[in-house]
């Protein structure tokens, strides 16, 4: 058994946990993100399936650096002959907050230079060729604690593959698939979006809906590694393959007055493999005709920062409540980073809860 952290965005540690206990694992909260015991064929399952996690990361050591000589000490005493094999590449990336150890830079190259130098030891070499596939290594420190870790994903997890260009306000697809588990809409219930933009919110609830493993299409930094069995990651993948049932998406629908994103929207459905499943079209959310009986609206309307003027938002959070009243919506999910909005908006959110798009500070708020 080896121990793995699912690394996850602040305030969507608990979801990242729920979806591990889901995939069978054990699992313990930690900073950052969430803990795990399992084999490599494990992290892999969990590379393939979390839906709100950032990466999966091996542990390859833990302990506490005050000093240089300490973190060099900290480093060089983990076993890396077992991960990296000769001729293999090894970047390290390094993340410091809140300890003695501050700067970036040379906790970069001290962790550099001593996991290279166990290795010329092991492998009776003065020089490391290092052209081979890449073990990335990463080393956090958080109030003196130092965490290294090999990073088994590869490219962020929320990097699913269907989205080629971000838009001019991207949400995260981590994010959004959070929203959908968050909100009160479960597969069956009409969905609506009426901010659709770029669709990520609809493609997140489809491939909810469908069983649609997130990162099915995509590949993974483990799937390199001399450790990881090549052949059953290819085996879980088919698996995978073959639980993604299209057929049962229905009643997810969007909508958005821009014509451009809604075209890069259908790109994006096409590119996910949902195309001609789930109807896009153009309108004001203003002008939004009645939703089917029980619909659901998660969304993320513009936040006035970013796109257009705050004046031109704040209208439009007002014209918000008729997704209530006009649309019918039975529920209204929305993701802000005005102050204002329930004012504006005209009622108190039943829940609330802080996120993070990226660095912006939001709420969501679910009426
Ligand atoms: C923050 S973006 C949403 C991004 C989206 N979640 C995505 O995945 O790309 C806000 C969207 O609201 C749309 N929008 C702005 N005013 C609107 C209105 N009055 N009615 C409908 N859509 C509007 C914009 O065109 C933009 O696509």
């Amino acid at each position: 058994m080896m121990e793995w952290i699912a690394s996850a965005a602040f305030g969507l540690e608990g979801l990242v946990k729920r979806e591990l206990q889901a995939l069978g694992l054990e699992t313990a909260m930690d900073q950052g993100g969430v803990r795990f015991m399992g084999e490599p064929e494990d992290a892999f399952r969990a590379n393939l399936w979390l839906r709100t996690a950032d990466r999966v990361q091996l542990i390859a050591g833990e302990g506490e650096a005050r000093s240089f000589e300490e973190l060099f000490q900290l480093i060089g005493a983990i076993r890396w002959e077992d991960y990296v094999p000769g001729g293999c590449a090894f970047p390290v990336t390094a993340q410091c907050a809140r300890s003695r150890l501050m700067s970036v830079r040379d906790v970069q190259a001290i962790s550099k230079k001593a996991v290279a130098e166990r290795l010329k030891k092991r492998y009776k070499t003065e020089w490391l060729d290092e052209s081979g596939p890449g073990y990335a290594i990463h080393v956090a420190i958080h109030q003196d604690r130092v965490r290294v870790t090999l990073d088994a994903s590869g490219e962020a997890l929320n990097r699913r593959g269907y989205r080629t260009w971000n838009g001019e306000a991207p949400l995260r697809e981590t994010l959004a698939a959070a929203l959908v588990d968050l909100s009160p809409w479960r597969p069956g219930r009409p969905l609506h979006d009426p901010c659709c933009g770029t669709g990520t919110i609809l493609i997140e609830a489809a491939f909810k809906m469908a069983d649609r493993a997130p990162g099915l299409t995509r590949g993974f930094a483990m799937e390199g590694w001399h450790f990881a069995d090549k052949a059953r990651c290819d085996a879980i993948r088919r698996e995978a393959r073959l639980r993604f049932q299209p057929d049962r998406i229905e009643g997810i629908s969007g909508s958005d007055l821009d014509p451009a994103a809604l075209a890069l929207c259908e790109k994006h459905l096409a590119q996910a493999g949902l195309k001609g499943r789930i109807p896009v079209y153009q309108k004001d959310l203003r002008d939004l005709d009645r939703l089917p009986e029980g619909a659901c609206v998660i969304t993320n309307p513009p936040y006035g920062e970013r796109l257009g003027s705050k004046k031109e938002a704040e209208a439009l959070y007002r014209g918000m409540r008729r997704l209530e009243t006009q649309a019918g919506a039975a529920a209204v999910c929305v993701l802000t980073a005005s102050p204002s909005f329930e004012r504006l908006f005209g009622r108190r959110a039943q829940r609330k809860r802080r996120l993070y798009n990226g660095r912006l500070e939001c709420e969501y708020l679910i009426f």
